[in-house]
């Protein structure tokens, strides 16, 4: 039997419908923030399942999460494949987590085929990919793969101060798995990661699969206004350092240069904090991040000096900085990965069509390290990042089955 044939829908299936149980919410998303109790709990589930199937489970000084199938050649940079297990705050059930499970699914359906590979093939839950309570997010492959330090990340505070180092203690106390010696980062022979498109167009255009060419890049920013706290019945505005108007000032402008006529750059306000948040005091600091992504690097760099040249044009009589919280250029895959998996979903019989990605996502980081590429299946109506995500059964089973195809010969050479 091959790899791609002993995948099982229904154990797929299933997968999801257990791990959406661990920080479901009441309309039927998931709340699964990095490190926090809800993905500890996820890590044991897959760990459990794993150590059931014989599969050796360990982790990194990062928490990402390893699932290792060995090869014939133990010696060999593995294969691997995965995504991330956190998500959003009010996040679905698909995003992230089927890129695990389909990797899981991969290793169970060599195994039940009596598959041997080459080189061994890992399923990996990265860490913290959504960076929505920590930033930068996509940090577990990214320390992982060099681009960022990890003694840096140990240190950075969620939203209400907790420092990252603490709340990974916690999740790997709650969830233990044995820690590989060394820095985060080893050799690998491959990656491919599995994911919900995240957008309409597979659906749209009834196609099963997306062959993913690449991602476009991102950077992310702070703003921060500082003005002056005041009373709100009494200040004249004459009189007022108002760092929610400045603040707003600003975002109104950079809305209005980030807006190109054909609608590629994504600009996104997504995070304000007012202080002291006192209805009747005039804000004395306001802050919002920003989230900008484009195919091009030149376009990001243009737009980042107009970020940067309206916060300081537009903040008297307050004082305003933008601080940029992380840069990932875009990337281009391999172009025989890409092949690989056009040619694997061909030979299942899958529709399937080339394209680019548009979210983020940890294969951008783990490119730069050895051949990768990425399998796309539709989600519903394209919606992502809403606790509304959906996918059918049989879309997921699909893409799992090309990945195991390209994992087997990835594994093989
Ligand atoms: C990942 O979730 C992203 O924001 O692209
Ligand atoms: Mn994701
Ligand atoms: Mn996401």
């Amino acid at each position: 039997m091959s790899g791609a044939k002993a995948v099982r829908e229904d154990r797929l299936w299933q997968r999801h419908a257990d791990m959406a149980k661990l920080g479901g919410t009441p309309k039927g998303g998931v709340n699964r923030q990095a490190l926090s109790r809800e993905d500890s709990q996820a890590r044991k589930l897959l760990a459990s399942w794993a150590e059931a199937r014989g599969f050796a489970v360990f982790t990194d000084a990062i928490g990402n999460l390893f699932v290792r199938r060995e090869g014939q050649d133990a010696d060999a940079p593995p294969v691997a494949s995965g995504s991330h297990m956190d998500s959003q705050p009010t996040g679905g059930r698909f995003d992230g987590m089927y890129g695990v499970l389909a990797a899981f699914e991969a290793l169970e359906a060599l195994e039940d085929a009596g598959i041997k590979t080459r080189r061994p093939v890992i399923a990996v839950a990265w860490t913290n990919e959504e960076g929505s309570r920590f930033q930068p997010g996509a940090m577990g492959s990214a320390v992982f793969a060099g681009h960022y330090k990890l003694d840096d990340m140990l240190l950075v505070e969620d939203w209400n101060g907790v420092v990252l180092k603490d709340a990974l203690a916690e999740t790997l106390r709650a969830a233990p798995a044995p820690m590989r010696d060394g820095d985060p980062g080893f050799a690998l022979g491959g990656y491919v990661e599995a994911h919900i498109e995240q957008g309409p167009r597979l659906e749209s255009e009834r196609t099963t699969i997306g062959v993913v060419t690449g991602i476009q890049g991102s950077r992310r920013f702070i703003v921060q206004a500082m003005g002056e706290e005041a009373h709100a019945g009494t200040t004249p505005r004459a009189n007022r350092k108002d760092a929610f108007a400045a603040a707003t000032r600003i975002a109104a402008a950079m809305y209005e240069a980030t807006a190109d006529a054909d609608d590629t750059l994504r600009f996104t306000i997504g995070r304000v904090d007012v202080q002291p948040g006192s209805p009747n005091t005039v804000p004395g600091k306001a802050s919002f991040t920003i989230d900008m992504r484009h195919p091009s690097n030149d376009v990001l760099e243009a737009h980042e000096k107009t970020l940067r040249d309206i916060v300081a044009s537009r903040a008297a009589p307050c004082q305003a900085k933008i601080d940029r919280v992380t840069a990932v250029a875009p990337t281009d895959f391999d172009p025989k990965v890409i092949d690989l998996v056009r040619a694997k979903a061909d030979a299942l019989a899958l529709s399937n069509m080339d394209m680019p990605s548009g979210a983020g996502h940890d294969a951008m980081h783990i490119a730069r390290l050895c051949p990768a590429g990425m399998i796309f299946v539709p989600c519903e109506r394209g919606v992502s990042h809403n606790e509304a995500e959906n996918a059918t059964p049989a879309d997921l089973a699909a893409g799992a089955r090309v990945l195991v195809a390209v994992l087997e010969e990835l594994a093989n050479r």
